[in-house]
């Protein structure tokens, strides 16, 4: 696999390729060209070339890209090839939303077990996984070989949690808490902020009311 750095701007906009890529393989359509590809993806042709070349191009000339291997390269670049052991820590609104969606299993991540401070939760059981008192944490991470956690805590408790998670073997953190985790080198966090796209949306609204 290609070992050259790839520039995170470039990493973001894999897995958008690779869900297109994936309704096209759906439809049964074989190979796309990258001027096809951009008519749907919206992004220029140019724009797609270069990103692919990143990872050694993949297409031909006069052929376009082979929909299929394209897919399966890209998802092998995202790490989509090998299924990932998750925990979820708070097992509130959003936390449970996250265990019942379940696409997310389709592309390989596999919602283990659920984690909660507050007793009145234990044993009720999300999509069939029971959720457990946070002393349980440390010994089911380590004997179900769990690489993400989930952190759906208040923002108070999500640096400490995510301490304790480190000491346990946690190599990736998928953090829903508004706070800026600090983490040693080698361990990864992803920080979703669903606000930051509504308020890009109400920046947009505004802008056009103004325009009109
Ligand atoms: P919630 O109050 O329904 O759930 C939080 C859960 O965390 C509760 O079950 C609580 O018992 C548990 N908890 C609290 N302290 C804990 C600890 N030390 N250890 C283990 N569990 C603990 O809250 P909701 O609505 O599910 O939101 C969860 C977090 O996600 C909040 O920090 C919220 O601000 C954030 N959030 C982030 C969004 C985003 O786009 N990033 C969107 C919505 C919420």
């Amino acid at each position: 696999m290609v070992e050259k750095e790839i520039s995170q701007a470039v990493i973001s906009r894999l897995p958008r390729y690779f869900r297109y890529l994936g309704e096209l393989k759906d439809e049964g359509i074989e190979r796309v060209s990258s001027q096809e590809l951009s008519d749907i993806m919206q992004v220029t042709a140019s724009q797609i070339r270069q990103d692919l070349n990143n990872f050694g191009g993949f297409g031909q000339q006069g052929y376009g890209y082979n929909v299929e291997f394209l897919y399966e390269e890209i998802g092998k670049i995202l790490g989509l090839d090998r299924k990932h052991n998750l925990i979820i820590i708070g097992a509130g609104n959003l936390g449970q939303a996250l265990v019942n969606y379940v696409d997310f299993e389709r592309r390989g991540f596999l919602f283990k077990g659920v984690f909660d401070i507050n007793p009145a939760l234990y044993g009720k059981k999300i999509r069939g996984i029971e959720v457990q008192c946070m002393e349980h944490m440390n010994q089911f991470v380590r004997d179900n070989n769990i690489d993400i956690a989930v952190l759906t805590v208040p923002k108070t408790e999500a640096a400490e949690i995510a301490e304790r998670l480190i000491s346990y073997g946690i190599k990736g953190i998928w953090n829903f808490a508004h706070v800026d985790l600090k983490v040693p080198e080698g361990i990864q966090v992803e920080n979703v902020h669903l606000s930051d796209s509504l308020m890009k949306l109400s920046y947009n609204i505004s802008r056009f009311q103004k325009d009109m």
